[in-house]
């Protein structure tokens, strides 16, 4: 049977996923049938829309409409929804991206059919179990055929666990997605200019993980914290923390400017251009290190250790002083070296997948 007549389901769900599926899907397109399977995890135009529209991808071929609810809730009805979809499709693999709900609704619908499963972003750990995130990778990691790790650590990490069957290190999607989409943003974007913005004269940051967005203390720290920097901030606000913050009453200095969610190619010249990345985002330390510019992680800990041990990435927690010390005084200038490959993870993939199907 010829390649092309092999299905690929892709299951994706949320923001940094279309990002990261977009350079699979172009180097899977001349040797697969791929079915894009949505399931509405984030469904506004600028947090799902706007990224297919920019990278150029044809709409899903399914969108599942599955957004909101508690964690369980939204985890079972994608469950129930992505199986009927495969049930269907009958494909001869799964791929899934990260460490989302979606992405663990995918891994075990996959697994429950018996369908092989590929995760893409294999083996990062945070090894902090309240993190929704870390459920969701452990597990997906454990029901996985192909696991396709970014980094040497991933490797490591599903070593740890016993897991070294069908690991490949085949370097990060988001690098080829970045290498690809840089170029774009520069000519496209016009962000700078509608902020009255100039390079290296203002912060950028993003907060959205639910252990900093749902507790009043931790918030409240990010928020006093990013006003008292020296140079203003351009927050673009994930929805889950604009209704926090408006449902807290929490205030924000004049010197946080918060915005709407950008698209990609907006993002990525804020990024490129800011003195420094402030986030709890695990895609933005690696844009950062990957741009040269210094990131201050609004965490305790990260999956990326690499960043912060090349000396790219600070853990300042929430903590005001540590913030406001590490954006003042601390100006990373060393080597960065190639730590997420070399910017053809997508193609690596499209051929193990072409040789397991063969
Ligand atoms: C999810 C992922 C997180 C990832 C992030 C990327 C899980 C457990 N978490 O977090 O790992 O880093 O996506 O952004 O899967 N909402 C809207 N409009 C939208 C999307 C969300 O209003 O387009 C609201 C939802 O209704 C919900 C809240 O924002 O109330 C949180 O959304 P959800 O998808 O549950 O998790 P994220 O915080 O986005």
């Amino acid at each position: 049977m010829g390649e092309k007549t092999r299905t690929i389901a892709t299951i994706v769900g949320a923001r940094p996923q279309f990002i990261k599926a977009a350079p699979v899907s172009r180097a899977l397109a001349g040797t697969f049938h791929e079915v894009m399977i949505h399931t509405g995890q984030h469904y506004d135009y600028g947090m799902s829309e706007v990224f297919f529209e920019e990278m150029e991808m044809r709409p899903p071929d399914f969108n599942l409409g599955i957004g909101g609810g508690s964690h369980a809730e939204q985890t079972g009805k994608m469950l129930i929804e992505i199986e009927e979809v495969l049930d269907s499709l009958k494909p001869d693999y799964v791929l899934v991206y990260g460490d989302t709900n979606s992405t663990l609704a995918g891994a075990l619908a996959a697994a429950k059919a018996q369908i092989p499963l590929a995760h893409v972003e294999a083996g990062l750990r945070s090894y902090n179990r309240t993190m929704p995130e870390e459920i969701n990778r452990v597990l997906t990691d454990h029901v996985s055929t192909l696991l396709f790790c970014p980094t040497d650590r991933a490797v490591q990490n599903l070593l740890k666990e016993g897991i070294t069957n069908g690991v490949h290190r085949v370097g990060d999607v988001m690098y080829d997605a970045l290498l690809h989409n840089l170029a774009l943003a520069r000519k496209h974007s016009h962000i700078l200019r509608s902020l009255g913005v100039k390079k290296g004269e203002y912060a950028l940051a993003t907060v959205h993980r639910a252990a900093n967005t749902d507790d009043h203390a931790r918030l409240t720290s990010i928020l006093e914290a990013l006003g008292s920097l020296s140079k203003p901030v351009i927050f673009p606000v994930h929805p889950r923390t604009r209704k926090i913050i408006g449902e807290m009453g929490l205030a924000v200095s004049q010197n946080v400017k918060l915005i709407e969610p950008l698209g990609a190619f907006d993002v990525l010249v804020l990024q490129e251009n800011a003195d420094c990345i402030l986030t709890d985002s695990g895609g933005m330390q690696k844009e950062a290190y990957l741009l040269g510019v210094r990131c201050i992680t609004l965490r305790e800990e990260t999956e990326w250790v690499e960043t912060v041990e090349a000396g790219w990435n600070r853990l300042a927690g929430v903590d005001k002083n540590a913030i406001r010390a590490a954006f003042e005084n601390w100006h990373p200038s060393g080597e960065r070296p190639a730590l997420y490959g070399d910017g053809q993870a997508a193609g690596e993939i499209c051929e193990i997948l072409a040789r397991q199907l063969r």
